[in-house]
Order: C-alpha cells, then structure tokens, then sequence
C-alpha cells in the first residue's frame, strides 16, 4: 500500500487538526497507509517514533480541536541540506514517499525545496552507504502538497488560510468584550493585533467590530495622520455620542525602530491630546488558540481531502502544488507560483515599511 505522510509545519492554526484528519480518512478511503510526522520537520529528521502510522478511528473528535494535535516546530535542521539527508533516509526507510504539509510560505517553500533535492538526496545516500540502490528503487519520485495553515491569511493565491477565520473570530470576540468595559468608562482602547507582515486580520476586525481608526503595514499613514485620527475620534466622540473609542493597529504596521507607531505611542496621543483615558491590549496567543470556526472546520475538510486526490494525481513532472480556495471553490495552484507571489508582496510592504519609509523621508528632507 501507498504511505502518505502529513505534518504541520510552522505558527499553529486553528483547522490543522480538520486538515490532518481529512488526509489520514482521504487516504485510508483511497487505499493507502497515512503517517502523522510530528513536531513538523523535526519528525522527518529525527524519524524513529515521530513518524506513526494513523488509523481512521485515530483521529476521531480532531475536526474542533485548537491547535495542531500533532505538534509543530520551526525546525533548524531541515534548513541545512544535511538534516533533508536524515529526512529522505527516514522516509524511505518508512516507505513514505508523499508528503502533504500544512503550514505558512516558509514551510512549503522547505517542502518543495525537499522535493527537488530528493533524486540528489537518495543518490548521496546510496553513494555513503546509509541506504542500499534496492531500497530506493521503489521512492525514486516524492510527491508534495501544501496546504496553507496559518491565521495570518498571507498567502498569494488563495482566498483565505486555514485558521484565520477562527482567529478573526476571537479577535472581534475580544474586542466585542473591551467595547463592554470601554463604554462603561467612556475609554479609548489601543487594540494590538496579530498578522505579522500582513494586515488582514486588523482590516477585518476593524470593519467587524466598526473601530474608529486602523493601522495596517500595506497603508502606511501619510504626514499629518496624527491630526487625522484625532479629529476622526474627536468627531465621532463629540458629535456622534460614541462613549468608546477603538484603535487597532496591526503588529506588522507598528515602527518600532522609531518609535512612532506602536501601540504605546498611539495611546500617549490619544491621552495627551484628546485628554482620553486610554488603554492597551495586546490580544497575543489567545488570537491563535482555541476551537477552529465552522469555516475552517469545512475548509481543512475539503483541502485534505483535495490533497490526497493531488499526491494521487501527480506525476514527476508535475510541480508540487498547494491547496488554494478561490471565489469558494477548492483549487490547485503551483505551489511556488503563490510562494513567489506572496515573497514579492510581503517585500514590497517591506520597501514602504514604517521604519524604512520614514528613514527615506528624513534623508529626502536633508537633501
Ligand atoms: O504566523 C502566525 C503568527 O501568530 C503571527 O501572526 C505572529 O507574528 C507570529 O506567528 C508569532 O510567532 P510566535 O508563535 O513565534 O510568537
């Protein structure tokens, strides 16, 4: 029989679990063996029992379940080529020659990066004798699919990430909970929220919850935006009754080289010059934990499932694609095709980023 491994790779999301249980029955259903590799990457390079076989009945009750049941790591060694080479040893001395992983760019970038080294791979382990030309024989060609976990939705190509609807949720949960206390004291809230480089889940929060000002890393705030945002809540404070004010400023959007934006020196000019009580809170990990939304628990359903019909389907030639969703149909897409297009996109926030934007208009002013 065929064996498929699955692994979570990277920031754990809500609906990893959705999406390991759908490969584990998709490939039981498809005739094949499945392989939970935990601790992500460490798995495959340390082999031995972080590599287990999964039944159907295994993963029973994982569709709702936080976080990834079978752990996750940022792993160091599969970035050197000689932690890959204990992978492929591992992996052929399981039979696993099918890998779908679930994770950010990084770690399918590291998948694919796996895949196209693999023939090497085998050739060098023959070559040192840590494996035998019989024993390869039959994994000459390793099949990969990606399957974008993360509760960033920072992916090229894909609608929506698996986790980051269940997050959206907790954040405007949250938020919905500092309006109670907010309004209670006609107090000013500096809501900091996760995203990294991307500002989706500030955005969408923002527009979820009616906040009253918004900082995203895509949008840099233009010369004067202090007044902006001052009169903005002024308005809203003083002519439209509102008793609470909500700043939410997306972690990747904050200048902490300069120390002009960031969640502390938001609330200083809410205090100082609106004379506002303010506050700030930090969301942090609780944005990340906690039970997967029905979206997600649908979405890593369908993408699993499509993940084994793409292991299946492949051939060498094919390149390795990820599970994307688009205008809510499930799809593939050449997985470094989105990788490529997600690199040039993050790049170019990072070519306008606070810090480097300010740094250039301070030199643009010398000159
Ligand atoms: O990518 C998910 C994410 O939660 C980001 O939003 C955040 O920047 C980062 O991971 C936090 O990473 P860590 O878990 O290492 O603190």
């Amino acid at each position: 029989k065929r064996r498929i491994g699955v692994l979570t790779s990277g920031g754990d999301a809500p609906g990893m679990n959705g999406a390991v249980r759908a490969v584990v029955r998709m490939a039981i259903h498809s005739d094949c063996e499945a392989y939970a590799v935990f601790e992500g990457y460490e798995g495959l390079v340390n082999g031995g029992n972080m590599i287990r076989q999964l039944h159907w009945e295994d993963v029973r009750g994982w569709l709702s379940r936080g976080g990834t049941l079978i752990g996750s790591a940022r792993c160091m060694a599969f970035r050197e080529r000689a932690g890959r080479l204990r992978a492929a040893k591992n992996m052929v001395l399981r039979g696993i020659d099918a890998l779908v992983v679930c994770g950010g760019d990084g770690s399918l970038t590291g998948a694919d990066v796996f895949r196209a080294e693999w023939p090497g791979l085998l050739e060098e382990l023959i070559k040192v004798g840590e494996l035998t030309a019989e024993q390869v024989e039959p994994y000459k060609q390793l099949n990969i699919v990606g399957l974008v976990g993360s509760i960033d939705n920072d992916m090229s190509g894909t609608d929506a990430t698996i986790g980051c609807y269940s997050s959206l949720t907790r954040i405007c949960d949250a938020i919905d909970d500092v309006f109670d206390t907010a309004f209670s004291h006609q107090r000013g809230f500096v809501v900091e929220v996760m995203g990294r480089h991307c500002g989706w889940l500030a955005l969408m929060s923002a527009i979820s919850t009616g906040a009253d000002w918004l900082f995203i890393p895509e949008m840099p705030p233009k010369d004067g935006w202090e007044d902006e945002m001052c009169n903005v809540i002024t308005k809203n404070r003083k002519e439209r009754g509102k008793r609470r004010t909500i700043v939410i400023v997306a972690e990747g959007a904050q200048d902490r080289q300069l120390n002009k934006i960031s969640s502390s020196t938001i609330k200083d000019i809410l205090t100082q010059r609106l004379g506002l009580d303010t506050r700030t809170t930090v969301l942090g990990h609780t944005q990340r934990g906690g039970a997967a939304c029905a979206y997600d628990r649908w979405l890593s359903t369908l993408q699993g499932v499509e993940a084994v019909r793409a292991v299946l389907e492949m051939n060498a030639d094919s390149p390795s694609p990820v599970i994307t969703i688009r205008e809510n149909k499930i799809m593939r897409t050449p997985l470094m095709d989105a990788v490529k297009e997600t690199q040039e996109v993050t790049q170019k926030i990072h070519d306008r980023d606070f810090a480097g934007a300010m740094v250039r208009r301070d030199a643009e002013f010398k000159e």
